[in-house]
């Protein structure tokens, strides 16, 4: 099963692009700073994926919280 990090994945396109995705059959890991997504989206998304999406609360510019969600993110993604 192919795997995708999908930053933004809180947003109007990221949750969509997400949604597709896991319709598709893949897993997906939203990583969101949630800065101007929505909690909700992730939610509906993780509802609707089966178990095949995960969250992940971080700025994609923090290379220390990026970097120490990496082995997490890794394991998630398979
Ligand atoms: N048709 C509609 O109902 C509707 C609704 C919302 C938006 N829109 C349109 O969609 C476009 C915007 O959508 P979008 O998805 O590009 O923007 P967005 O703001 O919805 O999504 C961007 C996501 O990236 C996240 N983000 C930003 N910086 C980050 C960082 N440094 N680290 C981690 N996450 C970060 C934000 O929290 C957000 O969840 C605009 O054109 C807007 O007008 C349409």
């Amino acid at each position: 099963m192919t795997s995708v990090l999908v930053t933004g994945g809180a947003g109007y396109i990221g949750s969509h692009g997400a949604l597709a995705l896991v319709e598709s059959g893949r897993r997906v890991v939203i990583l969101d700073n949630l800065f101007r997504g929505h909690r909700a989206a992730v939610e509906a998304v993780r509802r609707l994926g089966g178990g095949r999406v995960a969250f992940v609360e971080a700025d994609i510019a923090d290379d220390a919280a990026v970097l120490s969600w990496a082995a997490w993110v890794k394991a998630a993604l398979g």
